[in-house]
């Protein structure tokens, strides 16, 4: 894994431009991180880096819609965040209600499918309702797919697809010997999707926590030195462009 980033802002980006001049990945994976230290540098609380972190997540997002990203799976908040002090939690919360209030509607003019990938019921009635709502009025559009991974943690989705899979055993309908790797995929949050050809973890930090384990088998990563909320259209095309120039083998030769 290389380590790429510049430290300055730049907003402007090669836009769909790329995708005549590079092979694009299918589905792009993000793991938004930084924006405590975003927010530490400045002297600011933690939820400053969240709210400004929000922010690129806007921008990102409609961006990847623009170069032609068919799938694009964004981790907000992992089933390990719980575990943060109270007030943060409670800034995430706060900043997710506005955001699936206010902010999903911009996707609406790019045409984007909201989707959230991650155990739902551990978020509030009214954050829950929000989410269904979201994906129920996005569910017709054209566009790209947007999962937002919350609540997700890997190894609880992989659990549950095994309980579920048991479960259709214990009932008959399925036989042990039917279970194949694409069975496992079909129990999984992101069935029916590709799976991951890149996965983009700003903040300089060389690790997957707990995101898209089963999925990112044979994903291409690109870690980049630079915070979340720093992270610019151009940092984008930085990143399918080392994408595209990488050479996938799956094992082969
Ligand atoms: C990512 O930024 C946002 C969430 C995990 C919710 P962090 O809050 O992890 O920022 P750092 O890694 O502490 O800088
Ligand atoms: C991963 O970042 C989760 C999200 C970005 C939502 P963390 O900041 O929680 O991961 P660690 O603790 O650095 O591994
Ligand atoms: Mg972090």
């Amino acid at each position: 894994m290389a380590l790429f980033g510049k430290n300055k802002k730049d907003d402007s980006g090669a836009g769909a431009a790329l995708a005549q001049e590079l092979v694009l990945p299918k589905h792009v994976g993000i793991i938004m991180d930084g924006n405590g230290r975003w927010a530490k540098q400045r002297g600011l609380p933690r939820k400053a880096g969240h709210r400004e972190g929000a922010q690129t997540f806007r921008t990102i997002t409609r961006y990847c819609s623009q170069v032609g990203i068919r799938y694009l799976t964004v981790y907000a908040f992992s089933t390990e965040n719980w575990k943060r002090p109270e007030d943060e939690v409670g800034a995430l919360m706060g900043l997710f209600k506005s955001y699936l209030k206010e902010a999903l509607e911009d996707f609406q003019d790019d045409d984007i499918v909201v989707r959230f990938i991650g155990d739902k019921s551990g978020f509030s009635p009214e954050l829950q309702a929000l989410m269904d709502e979201n994906e129920e009025s996005s569910k017709n559009r054209p566009g790209m797919v947007l999962n937002i991974a919350m609540n997700y943690g890997s190894r609880d989705e992989i659990v549950r697809a095994v309980k579920n899979i048991c479960a259709k055993v214990e009932a008959g309908s399925l036989r042990a010997a039917d279970v194949t790797e694409q069975l496992v995929a079909d129990h999984l949050y992101t069935a029916g999707q590709p799976d991951p050809d890149l996965i983009i973890r700003p903040s300089g930090e060389y690790r997957i926590s707990n995101f898209m384990l089963w999925q990112s088998a044979y994903t291409e990563f690109v870690i980049m030195n630079k915070l979340w909320p720093d992270f610019t259209k151009a940092d984008l095309d930085e990143a399918l462009r080392i994408y595209a120039s990488r050479n996938r083998r799956y094992g082969g030769v």
